[in-house]
């Protein structure tokens, strides 16, 4: 298949750069070379690449950053992803988009479904809900790709981050009132291949297997880059005081993922590992 990456530097960009590359005729593009919120630009690399499949990996992911322009986001995370729509549905194309577990509000208590009521408690939630409204109401042959907590080789994390701090002062407070699981970025390139590859459509939650809290996920980090003598402290999310509140649980169910590709999604601890060994040079 011909396919287009949109956002194709950022962190998961890159990885589907890779993972999709390796069967397919990939192009990418990002911004300096198109904007998304031209629906003009859209057009234009969509008639410029003519490809099967457009994957769209752009996107304003500053969540405390977004309560505070709110224009930037939504025209990112919602117009957009209209725009994007729009020039595949001209086009013919199939349109692969990315959403994420803060549509919902985290007082479920077990895991998502696809098909669960919507209701975002922050900015960057609610625009890329209406990101997926647009989606559903522009292109019918679309995969919405619901996913949470990335992290990867590209670009800012929450590992880079730990790693980072654990270096600066040894002691580290990390929030234990917000469980979730961790997804390397690697891990859902490929899952989105699977997906694309069945000619999947509709919406599917992928998330690498298990849950956490930021803080559990911060002492594994810790353990396995072996670094030692550093203290973590549970903290609850208010001490934080941040911008955007965040949902409590975040947790997304696999299970239609694994029904249709008969696959299950490596455990989290598993994926972090992997990662980790493949990232020495940032821990040694
Ligand atoms: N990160 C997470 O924890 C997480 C969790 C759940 C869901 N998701 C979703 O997963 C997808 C990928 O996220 P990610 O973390 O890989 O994002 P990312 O690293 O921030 O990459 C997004 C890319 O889009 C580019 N971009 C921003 N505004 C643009 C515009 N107006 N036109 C064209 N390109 C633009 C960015 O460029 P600049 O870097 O120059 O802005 C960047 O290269 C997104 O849909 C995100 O909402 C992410």
């Amino acid at each position: 298949m011909r396919m287009l990456v949109m956002g194709h530097k950022g962190m998961l960009g890159s990885d589907l750069m890779e993972v999709l590359g390796r069967d397919h005729e990939v192009n990418g593009v990002d911004i300096g070379e198109f904007d998304i919120t031209s629906a003009g630009d859209c057009i234009r690399v969509v008639e410029e690449f003519k490809p099967d499949v457009i994957v769209n990996a752009a996107a304003y992911t500053d969540v405390d950053g977004c309560e505070t322009n709110l224009d930037a986001c939504f025209a990112v995370n919602a117009e957009g992803v209209r725009n994007v729509a729009s020039a595949c549905k001209a086009s013919g194309a199939k349109i692969v988009h990315y959403s994420t577990d803060y549509v919902f509000d985290g007082t479920k208590g077990e895991p998502y479904l696809e098909d669960d009521p919507c209701r975002p408690i922050n900015a960057y939630g609610e625009s890329k809900r209406k990101g997926e409204q647009a989606l559903i109401e522009t292109a019918e042959n679309h995969l919405l790709i619901r996913t949470a907590w990335l992290y990867g080789r590209q670009g800012k994390n929450f590992v880079k981050a730990i790693l980072a701090k654990a270096k600066e002062d040894g002691k580290l407070r990390v929030v234990d009132d917000q469980v979730g699981s961790p997804t390397f970025s690697f891990d859902l390139a490929q899952a989105t291949k699977l997906l694309v590859e069945r000619d999947c459509r509709g919406i599917y939650h992928v998330t690498n297997r298990g849950v956490c809290s930021w803080y559990q996920f911060a002492q594994r980090i810790l353990e396995y880059a072996q670094v030692s003598g550093v203290t973590v402290e549970p903290i609850q999310s208010q001490e934080l005081n941040r911008k955007a509140k965040r949902p409590a649980y975040s947790v997304l169910s696999n299970r239609k993922f694994m029904e249709a590709t008969h696959k299950a999604m490596r455990p989290w601890q598993v994926a972090l590992n992997d990662y980790l060994a493949g990232q020495s040079h940032i821990h040694r």
